[in-house]
């Protein structure tokens, strides 16, 4: 059972703050132990959300070559199509950190869905291999030290959907979608046993929006199937964020 956390914001601005201190935290703990410090990001809202660290003091004291980013899930789509997820992090985010460009593992554009699971699941053995990963003792799947999540209104996370059965994929490391009922329809993805060997994970919600969603995930709202969401639960711990439109219900 992972150690839950629930932190509600004013505004999506207040959350945004908190976000890159927490996130700020992690690096410089991480940085300190380690020669890496390993950040998956979602696409959707999430990106924006990160927006604080690229101000002062987090720009300028952050060790950011230390950074190795990832992708919790990515849309099988060209790098630069306006649905990629990698394109969306690169232009508000990545392209404005001194990260070395090969620490940012983008999903190969140029596979198919099968081939591009593949061959993300192909990297992170060897980032794990390398050390650069850290390996979960309890269940030997990958250990990210942050995870990014958003979730989507169905109570999805990365690109494992309600009622799909690879929310119940668990010997892969990365797999594919290709009848996603959020476009675009192919996408890769983390599968649950990696989300949850996670040493930290970060839920970060914002808007009305969500509000049902948030209800069911963490109030008393009444459910007849578990939504993805709530199946997030790693080894370490799980802080959500989020602002006080989507914890209105709550
Ligand atoms: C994707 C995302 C996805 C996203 C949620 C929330 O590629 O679609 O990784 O899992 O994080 O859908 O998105 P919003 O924050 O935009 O609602």
């Amino acid at each position: 059972m992972s150690d839950k956390k629930v932190q509600v914001y004013d505004s999506e601005d207040v959350l945004a703050v908190s976000l890159a201190k927490y996130t700020s935290n992690l690096s410089q703990k991480f940085c300190k132990e380690r020669t890496s410090f390993t950040v998956v990001l979602s696409g959707g809202s999430l990106i924006k959300s990160l927006r604080k660290l690229l101000e002062p003091p987090y720009i300028d004291s952050l060790e950011w070559s230390k950074w190795h980013v990832f992708w919790v899930d990515e849309r099988v789509v060209p790098k630069d199509h306006r649905d990629s997820n990698y394109l969306l992090a690169f232009d508000g985010f990545l392209s404005k950190i001194p990260i070395p460009t090969g620490n940012v593992y983008a999903i190969n554009d140029a596979l198919s869905a099968e081939g591009a699971a593949e061959d993300y699941e192909t990297c992170i053995k060897h980032l794990v291999s390398s050390g650069i990963i850290a390996t979960s003792e309890a269940t030997g799947f990958p250990k990210f030290d942050l995870m990014l999540l958003g979730m989507g209104p169905d109570g999805h996370v990365a690109s494992l959907f309600p009622g799909h059965p690879l929310v119940k994929e668990d010997k892969k490391w990365v797999t594919f979608i290709k009848d996603s009922p959020k476009p675009p329809p192919e996408r890769i993805t983390f599968t649950f046993p990696v989300i949850n060997a996670s040493e930290h994970i970060a839920l970060v919600v914002a808007g009305a929006g969500k509000a049902g969603v948030v209800h069911t995930a963490l109030g008393d709202g009444q459910n007849s199937e578990v939504l993805p969401v709530q199946m997030v639960s790693p080894e370490g711990e799980l802080t959500w964020f989020l602002d006080k439109e989507a914890a209105s219900k709550l």
